[in-house]
């Protein structure tokens, strides 16, 4: 039997990076998938991808800054599966830039698509995890763990920090339902949104300096560990974060 036969898993961000292959593996691997995305057109090209291959997925068009627009995704699909397992908070849209030249929009549209999203599709998944238990993993980053002199990260830092924190209270509270929360940090991850920077030489040269497994990461990397937060053999793992980032923070 496969891992996730049956199991319902909700992915925000199917038409992104991580995403697309998050939901391409857990539908391999027998889940239930609901995917979805801002971006109608990526998030058909992601279902396309799985149909491809034998695979379903259930995609929606959601704005998830947009709190009852993720109230109606996500009881929808709970009301569609008959109940939900997982979670995966891993969609985000950032404004990179320094305390110089960051506005008030800058911030605002980072904390919505970083920070309100997350908080809405956990407010209403919880009942639903409620019910029998379940995991919520949260996509996090380095940049919760450290600064940074070459990317304005002012908001950037704020949300990720942030969800590591709420991480450890959503942990805390989903204890006596059997809800699990983690989160997971990814390091540099070749993602189409980050090719284009990772495939100039000499930024590969400097990441090949800062990461001492010499190589940025691939969407497998990370996906295989949400694989794992998700399944029984991390039954004991709740409330805190994983660096996944081939040794960049540690160096
Ligand atoms: N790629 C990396 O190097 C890297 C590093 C650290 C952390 N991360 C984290 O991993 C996660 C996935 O990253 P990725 O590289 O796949 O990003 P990506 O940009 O390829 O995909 C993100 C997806 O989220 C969607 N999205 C953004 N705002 C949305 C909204 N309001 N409503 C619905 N959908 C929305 C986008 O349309 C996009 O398809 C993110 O949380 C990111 O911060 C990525």
């Amino acid at each position: 039997m496969r891992q996730f036969e049956s199991k319902t898993v909700l992915i925000t961000g199917t038409g992104g990076g991580l995403g697309r292959v998050a939901a391409y593996q857990f539908a391999a691997d027998g889940a239930i998938v609901h995917g979805c995305d801002i971006n109608e057109i990526t998030n058909q090209e992601t279902l396309r991808s799985l149909k491809a291959d034998g695979l379903s997925m259930m995609p929606s068009t959601v704005d998830l800054g947009d709190s009852d627009a993720v109230s109606g995704w996500v009881n929808s699909a709970a009301k569609k599966s008959g109940n939900i397992d997982v979670l995966i908070n891993n969609a985000s849209a950032a404004r990179f830039s320094t305390m110089d030249i960051i506005t008030v929009e800058d911030w605002q549209y980072t904390i919505r698509n970083e920070l309100d999203s997350l908080f809405y599709t956990s407010k209403f998944a919880w009942p639903h995890l409620k019910k029998n238990g379940g995991v919520i993993i949260n996509i996090a980053s380095v940049a919760a763990h450290h600064g940074s002199t070459a990317a304005g990260n002012t908001a950037h830092t704020a949300t990720k920090g942030a969800i590591l924190a709420m991480t450890r209270q959503l942990a805390i509270e989903g204890a006596p339902y059997n809800i699990r929360a983690v989160s997971i940090s990814p390091g540099v991850i070749m993602t189409p949104g980050t090719a284009a920077i990772l495939s100039d030489p000499a930024v590969h040269e400097t990441l090949k300096k800062n990461i001492p497994l010499g190589r940025a990461g691939q969407p497998s990397d990370i996906v295989s560990i949400m694989m794992f937060a998700a399944s029984e053999a991390a039954g004991y793992w709740t409330g805190s974060d994983l660096i996944v980032d081939g040794g960049m923070t540690a160096k």
